[in-house]
């Protein structure tokens, strides 16, 4: 349970809003990093302790694609879609990424490294196509430059190439 384990933090967060219901998106994010995703328990305890109810915070988890119900890999890929990045190859970027992972958009790799998600404009419209990838920003994509990347990551667990993060 969060409270057990990060009084201190949701302390914290709560004391830094006028109206508590607004730590919302923060305790799902600190729901999210420790479990991987954000469980119906999860739920329910911010429900508590923001007093909203459990369909309110469901909604909230729902309209966000940085957010998820179910267990996703170690590594969250997620490909911007929208216009200005379709222009500039946002497609061919999925497809690369398809191949390489040899996974769907949504589906997760056997070894729980990557999951693929393609998602609405993620603000750097100026720099597509682009990704984000958990809480970092990979801008002005290539082939070349996402094999490397997804490389990196599985060797290392992390990439120079990125732009910088990404926070909620
Ligand atoms: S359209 Fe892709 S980041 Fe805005």
């Amino acid at each position: 349970m969060l409270r057990a384990k990060y009084q201190n933090v949701i302390d914290d967060l709560l004391s830094r809003y006028p109206v508590k219901q607004s730590a919302l998106l923060p305790l799902l994010n600190l729901a999210q990093k420790e479990e991987g995703y954000v469980s119906q328990a999860a739920m329910k305890e911010i429900a508590g302790i923001l007093d909203l109810t459990p369909p309110q915070v469901f909604e909230t988890v729902t309209f966000y694609t940085m957010l998820s119900l179910k267990p996703i890999g170690k590594f969250h890929v997620q490909v911007c879609r929208s216009l200005m990045c379709a222009l500039v190859g946002a497609d061919n970027l999925l497809g690369w990424l398809q191949k390489h992972l040899g996974i769907g958009v949504g589906q997760t790799t056997q070894d729980k490294m990557f999951t693929l998600s393609a998602v609405e404009c993620l603000g750097s419209c100026g720099t597509g196509p682009m990704f984000q990838i958990n809480d970092d920003y990979y801008e002005r994509l290539t082939e070349e430059k996402v094999g490397r990347i997804l490389e990196d990551l599985r060797q290392t667990g992390d990439c120079a190439m990125k732009s910088g993060p990404f926070l909620l």
